[in-house]
């Protein structure tokens, strides 16, 4: 190998490692009780149609009683909402692709209904199912 195409490989890996820890950066501490089973497995029974995904946006942005989701989420989903500083643990970042592939729509699902203990995250129980199942299908189109 001569020297130029050693100092290409050397480029190529340190360019690799910078874009391997900036994707992996984004992931959360995450402590969230896990839903049983059967809706944990669940995945979507709604298509991500724009109907759907729209009917979701507005839930999140404004619809949600007794707080948006945008207030503590963030527009653009990554949790930076006004009510959201100095929370602990802080709400979940749907922009980080490299976390949220991991968390299932079920667990998104059951959340939603239930709340997350002893966190910011109330239960939003007035919400009807096909509504929070449309809330999904919006929250996955924020990461990327
Ligand atoms: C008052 C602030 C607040 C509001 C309003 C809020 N959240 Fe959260 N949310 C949080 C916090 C804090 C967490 C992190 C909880 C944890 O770490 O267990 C969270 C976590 C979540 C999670 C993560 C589930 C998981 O298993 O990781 C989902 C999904 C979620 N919120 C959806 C919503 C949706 C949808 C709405 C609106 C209907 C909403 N949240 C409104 C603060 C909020």
């Amino acid at each position: 190998m001569n020297l130029f195409k050693r100092f290409i490989c050397l480029i190529a890996i340190v360019v690799v490692s910078i874009s391997t820890f900036a994707w992996a950066d984004c992931v959360q501490k995450r402590n969230t009780p896990q839903a049983p089973d059967n809706i944990f497995k669940q995945s979507n029974p709604l298509q991500a149609t724009q109907d759907n995904i729209s009917a979701g946006e507005k839930l999140y942005a404004s619809g949600a009683k007794p707080l948006a989701c945008v207030q503590c989420h963030g527009e653009k989903g990554n949790g930076d909402g006004k009510m959201a500083m100095g929370m602990n643990p802080k709400p979940r970042d749907f922009s980080c692709q490299a976390m949220m592939k991991d968390i299932p729509d079920g667990q998104l699902f059951w959340v939603v209904k239930n709340g997350s203990k002893g966190t910011g995250m109330m239960a939003f129980s007035a919400l009807q199912d096909e509504q929070v199942w449309q809330i999904v299908a919006y929250i996955r189109t924020l990461a990327n």
